[in-house]
């Protein structure tokens, strides 16, 4: 086709995962571009764990919170571009649709279906790539989603509900998008562009985040499913560390893999009330539950009760300082689901359980107004009751041990029900049953880096 437009270049997945790949002044000018202008395409290969300095972007939560002998070790996503880590699937899934040669820059409109955050990394990608982007989401989310979206360019199909109505957005993206040849849909429940980001960069930021802490090792990884992408750093987790305990979170009020619930919740990002194509169910261990409410005090708690965690509970300044701004709601949940693994497991000073903020406090100050709505505005009695109950406090109940055969069983026929309904075929479901078809997905990282490089290549 004459006169195509080039595609805008963007990192591999060896890139992403470590940066010092990249040749030293492309390195700095997207670094530079990264504090003078978000929007400069540059940004792409900032799509890292890593900071400048080279280490993964990280917290050790202090004892005095967690009350649990393990370390709790958090990576911190916010200060990916765009405000979370969903920017890495939205990129890849993009970008390996352009090294396929499927889509150039103009000629489809991209679409995201999403709860907010892939969908905010959709704008933000499409936009950085020339794209026009439509973000497919409920109408009940935070407002700060909307706002990114649009800031970036995007614009907005809404279906009714919150986040546990997600399925509604599956169901339009299917029905209206899917198979229109105008539009590229980031499918981000089904296509494995968003396993292969987690289990090659995020896994690998895990590993390095424990280095240096206890043993150095992980002996659990825990992450709220929303897609189940981020949960795929847990199959190359396994791959160094094969006892590594896996959990999957979910809200209390939503409890799918727990026990088909099906309810409303307050939790953005995650609990979408299905087992999504791309989890592999295999390596889930445990399924916890933590109460939504709970992680949107504990949210609070961690923002604005910084005087109490440091004279009450005893947590160091530096450290409440260093937790401020750096969580979401699903952050905290992740956070709450560690605590009661590691006491389930009985984790010892030496081990260390890694999991996951997935974005800041930026997208949550309206949520925060409407906690201050339904309570009142929190005395330092009530952050003390508050921090002691849902951290310190945490239990081993509402956990449940997902290894046996019939719950693979059971999470299997689940994942057939939504999935059959899409058009995927019981033998392609079948396939996924077998560690053979997660590990040949991975297997195909170096040839899509090569194809990326030869698109970046062919640009001079
Ligand atoms: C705030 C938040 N937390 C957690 C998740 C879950 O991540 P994943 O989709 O990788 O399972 C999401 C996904 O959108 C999210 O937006």
């Amino acid at each position: 086709m004459p006169n195509r437009r080039p595609i805008v270049p963007g990192p591999t997945y060896a890139e992403m995962r470590d940066p010092l790949l990249l040749p030293a002044a492309l390195r700095a000018r997207a670094r530079a571009a990264l504090k003078s202008n978000e929007m400069n395409p540059l940004n792409l290969f900032n799509i890292t764990w890593k900071s400048a300095e080279g280490g993964v972007n990280h917290l050790v939560l202090p004892k005095e919170l967690t009350g649990v002998r393990a370390n709790v070790i958090v990576l911190l996503a916010k200060d990916f571009p765009s405000g979370s880590h969903k920017v890495g699937p939205a990129y890849t899934t993009l970008m390996e649709a352009e090294a396929a040669g499927e889509i150039r820059p103009g000629e489809k409109t991209v679409i995201g279906p999403s709860t907010g955050n892939f969908g905010i990394g959709t704008a933000y990608v499409s936009s950085l790539k020339g794209y026009e982007s439509l973000v497919v989401m409920p109408d009940s989310m935070s407002a700060e989603r909307y706002e990114r979206i649009r800031k970036y360019g995007g614009g907005l199909d809404l279906t009714p509900g919150t986040e546990s109505d997600v399925i509604l957005t599956l169901e339009r993206t299917h029905q209206v998008y899917m198979r229109n040849p105008r539009y590229k849909v980031l499918a981000q429940f089904e296509l494995l562009p968003n396993y292969r980001f987690h289990r090659y960069v995020t896994g690998d930021a895990c590993l390095q985040a424990a280095r240096g802490v206890g043993n150095g090792r992980v002996a659990a990884f825990v992450s709220a499913p929303g897609s189940a992408g981020t949960l795929a750093a847990a199959d190359h987790i396994r791959g160094v560390y094969p006892d590594c305990a896996v959990a999957a979170v979910e809200p209390r009020e939503c409890a799918t893999l727990f026990r088909n619930g099906r309810g409303q919740h307050r939790i953005e990002g995650i609990g979408d009330k299905m087992v999504t194509l791309i989890h592999n169910v295999l390596n889930t261990d445990y399924v916890v539950l933590v109460h939504d409410d709970d992680c949107v005090k504990g949210v609070k708690v961690i923002q604005d009760g910084q005087a109490v965690l440091t004279e009450r509970l005893g947590v160091p300044p530096d450290a409440a300082r260093r937790m401020q701004d750096v969580f979401g709601i699903s952050g905290v949940c992740n956070v709450i689901a560690a605590l009661k693994t590691a006491k389930l497991l009985d984790l010892g000073p030496d081990d260390n359980v890694v999991t996951i903020a997935t974005d800041g406090f930026d997208r949550y100050p309206s949520v925060m107004a409407d906690l201050e709505r339904r309570v009142g505005t929190p005395d330092a009695g009530t952050y003390e009751m508050w921090a002691k109950g849902i951290f310190l406090g945490a239990t081993t109940h509402e956990i449940l041990d997902v290894r046996l055969a019939r719950e693979k069983e059971r999470l299997f026929h689940q994942k057939e029900e939504v999935w059959t309904q899409f058009g995927y075929s019981k033998e392609y479901l079948d396939r996924m049953k077998q560690p053979d078809f997660w590990e040949s997905e991975a297997a195909k990282i170096p040839a899509i880096d090569k194809a990326i490089a030869e698109v970046q290549g062919s640009l001079g």
